[in-house]
């Protein structure tokens, strides 16, 4: 039976449109998945949801992070009601820590451009910052706490949109790669896989690093996406060192109720690597340790990577490619595709239940690379 929409990718962003979806009323939703659901980029990830820590300006992309992370306390709130799992958002907010006269300086602009804006920013000094972190460094020159930024455990997180699509009907199809997409006229009806066909009267793909691998049959898409490693390790401690996640310019922690601190990240162009390496625990290390040296010397508990999907311009790729019918695309979140995930899930079921076009999608709509220096086109 042809499904009315078939996802291709079951990462965060493919599982989430899948759920508001149904949510919408859509009745025949499948999923293809080349391996098993959640188990990319989106379980690699570190889970924060900090659209100001790492915004150096305003603008169109901004405004989306900060409009996706607005969704999340409802987001968690009825995936829980809908599945029993606590996605486990934590509210406590968001440190950014300086040490050199260089990061004094980066930090100082980051927060005026926000104070300027409206936006709620606090500035700390080195004792502020070390009363509400008591293993903080004493290296820590001046800090900024972002209380609207927070962080997920985009494990549960994943484990919940899963469950919501197994309890609701939402058909999986894993362990299947979709080589192509099967165009007629202008039009895409559904999928080429190892084994035959899969037809569906939308196709969605959101295939995160692997997009570009996919074959369009009538043309060249006009966008190409690369995956870009990042490496995390963790540490488990009996004690819970921080209460909050901490940027640097150089990397982050991420404190886990149960335990765990990870710590981020590398930004590695290396194909479609995914092993570790020795290079970026020691550096990772190091990072851990300019934030406090008590935890630089803890030994590694575990280590992993994930392929972050990267166009271009570091902006994600959302919406229909011209000239062809059928298709929408939800691809190249790069460093923050656990935290655009409600939106983009939202204003993608929007638009193919037919309730018009977010900005977002002339803002990131994959034709702005036809004209692009460096363009697949
Ligand atoms: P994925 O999770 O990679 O899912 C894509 C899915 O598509 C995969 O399951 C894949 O198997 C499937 N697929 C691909 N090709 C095919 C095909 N041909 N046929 C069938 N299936 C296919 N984001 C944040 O917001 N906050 C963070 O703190 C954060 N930290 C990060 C830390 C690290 C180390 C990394 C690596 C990423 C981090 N990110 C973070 C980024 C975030 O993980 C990604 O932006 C997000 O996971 C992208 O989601 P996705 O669903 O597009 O991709
Ligand atoms: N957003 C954190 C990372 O991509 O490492």
């Amino acid at each position: 039976m042809t499904s009315e929409v078939l996802i291709i990718g079951g990462g965060v962003i493919g599982l989430s449109i899948a759920r508001e979806l149904h949510k919408l009323g859509a009745k025949r939703i499948t999923i293809v998945e080349k391996g098993v659901c959640g188990e990319e980029s989106s379980w690699a990830a570190a889970g924060m949801l900090g659209p100001q820590a790492e915004a150096d300006s305003g603008g169109s992309f901004f405004d989306m992070t900060l409009a996706s992370r607005d969704l999340y306390p409802d987001f968690a709130a009825e995936l829980e009601a809908e599945t029993g799992i606590d996605v486990g958002l934590d509210r406590s907010g968001t440190f950014y820590f300086a040490f050199s006269d260089e990061d004094v300086r980066a930090l100082r602009e980051r927060y005026e451009w926000q104070k300027k804006a409206g936006f709620p920013v606090e500035l700390l000094t080195a004792d502020e910052a070390r009363r509400a972190e008591p293993f903080a460094s004493p290296s820590v020159r001046e800090a900024l706490f972002f209380r609207g930024d927070w962080q997920v455990d985009n494990r549960k997180l994943l484990a919940a949109l899963r469950k919501y699509a197994e309890i609701n009907g939402i058909q999986i199809i894993k362990n299947t790669t979709v080589e192509r997409l099967i165009v007629e006229g202008n039009q895409v009806v559904g999928v080429e896989v190892a084994n035959g066909e899969i037809r569906g009267e939308q196709t969605v793909l959101a295939t995160g690093a692997w997009t570009s691998l996919i074959k369009v049959g009538v043309a060249d898409m006009p966008f190409k996406v690369e995956p870009v490693r990042g490496q995390i390790i963790a540490f488990h401690t009996a004690k819970q060192f921080f209460k909050h996640v901490v940027y640097t310019r150089r990397g982050y922690i991420v404190p886990r109720s149960d335990g765990r601190l990870l710590v981020g990240s590398t930004t590695e162009f290396v194909g479609f690597e995914k092993t570790t390496t020795a290079a970026a625990a020691d550096l990772l290390r190091e990072i851990a340790g300019e934030i406090a040296p008590s935890i630089g010397a803890l030994s590694i508990s575990d280590n992993w990577s994930g392929l972050r999907p990267f166009a271009a311009d570091g902006l994600p790729v959302l919406g229909s490619i011209a000239g062809i019918e059928g298709l929408t695309i939800a691809t190249a979140h790069y460093r923050n595709g656990i935290l655009l995930a409600p939106l983009t899930a939202r204003i993608v079921a929007d638009r193919l239940i037919g309730g018009g076009d977010h900005p977002a999608f002339t803002a990131f709509g994959p034709d702005r690379f036809r004209f692009a220096v460096g363009s697949m086109s």
